[in-house]
């Protein structure tokens, strides 16, 4: 009988090493070791055997069972960790593939300008503030010398929320919060760019818009002028539009001024000769100006007598149109990926 042990164990270890898969491995499991397997039946067959043979053949047995196991263990983990590092090879990603390409957004023509502006101008000293968009009547009117009942209130068709506010229709309102913010009274060199709202709609009107303002206030003696003005506007417009545009300033009137004006600069379509754009003027209005009104000054904390200065304003959207020849502002609320996918960034690149 030991030798039947010793044989079976002789082909058994012969068996294992010979394996090349799992499977196979399992069924050498079952043929030796299983409840109908070879040593199983050995164990069976010891009834035979004399009394004092059992226990001899007995731990011979479980030796043997014990080292057959303990090498099926051994290859099962080869296996598996090959079986494992198969999968890890197949799995790898080949990183020298070409990705699928995502689409770049663009800017948004109006944000390019905002940016180009806000750039222009803190280069020249200014601050960058905000404002806003829901506003009192207080700062958007009445602080800006627009009392209740003005007759220049309805130039603006407002959207009031209640009697007192209101989605501001100018930037301007900033204008009044810098001043007041401003508790030193301290000199005021700032620009502010936003949504403002008004009740209307057509090819070069929205209901909802941006502008920016500007407001310069520095002390009486230093005199801040028209001059400065202009050269301001000159720069502005030159950078934001167009190099070679030039500057006209038209009396006009607004509330929050004295003088102020209208300002056009060269039609940028015709080049200043007259077309259908410019209405044969050969000039295009684009902003509002002027010198800040002593009444303002007043009501915002700053006395007429020690101060001085100048404000401006605009419509972002009309910039927009006039840079990239955009002909209705509606395109510009649209979202109309076919329009904006023109504006991608490759011309700063
Ligand atoms: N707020 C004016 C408007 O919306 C534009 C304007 C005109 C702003 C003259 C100014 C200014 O600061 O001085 O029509």
């Amino acid at each position: 009988m030991k030798e039947q042990i010793s044989k079976i164990k002789e082909i058994s270890i012969e068996e294992i090493k010979q394996t090349k898969d799992l499977k196979t491995l399992n069924d050498i499991r079952i043929k030796y070791l299983g409840k109908k397997g070879e040593l199983t039946a050995v164990l069976r067959g010891m009834g035979s055997l004399a009394p004092e043979e059992r226990p001899l053949i007995g731990s011979l047995v479980n030796e043997v069972r014990d080292e057959l196991e303990k090498l099926i263990e051994e290859k099962e983990e080869k296996f598996k960790l090959e079986e494992l590092n198969e999968k890890l090879k197949q799995e790898t990603i080949d990183i020298t593939l070409p990705s699928t390409k995502i689409k770049r957004g663009s800017i948004h023509p109006v944000n390019r300008i905002i940016e180009d502006i806000e750039d222009l101008f803190v280069s020249m000293g200014y601050d960058v503030v905000t404002g806003p968009e829901l506003e009192t009547d207080e700062y958007c009117f009445k602080r800006l010398n627009l009392p209740k009942g003005h007759p220049a209130r309805d130039m603006q068709d407002s959207f009031y929320i209640t009697e007192e506010y209101l989605l501001r229709t100018q930037t301007s309102s900033v204008q009044a919060r810098t001043m007041m913010g401003n508790t030193e009274k301290t000199p005021i060199r700032m620009i502010t760019t936003g949504k403002t709202y008004r009740r209307e709609d057509d090819a070069t009107h929205s209901h909802q818009f941006n502008q920016i303002e500007g407001l310069v206030i520095d002390k009486k003696e230093r005199n801040v002028s028209l001059a400065d003005l202009k050269g301001t506007l000159e720069v502005f417009v030159r950078k934001i539009i167009g190099a070679n545009l030039d500057l006209r300033f038209r009396p006009s009137f607004f509330p929050f001024t004295e003088p102020s004006y209208e300002v056009d600069v060269t039609c940028f379509k015709c080049g200043g000769k007259g077309c259908n754009l410019c209405k044969q003027t050969g000039w295009i209005e684009v902003l509002g100006a002027g010198i800040v009104h002593p009444n303002v000054l007043k009501m915002n904390g700053y006395e007429p007598e020690q101060f001085g200065g100048f404000a401006f304003g605009t419509g972002i959207d009309r910039l927009a149109m006039f840079r990239y020849g955009i002909t209705d502002m509606r395109y510009l609320y649209a979202n109309d990926v076919r329009f904006l996918a023109q504006f991608d960034r490759k011309d700063e690149e």
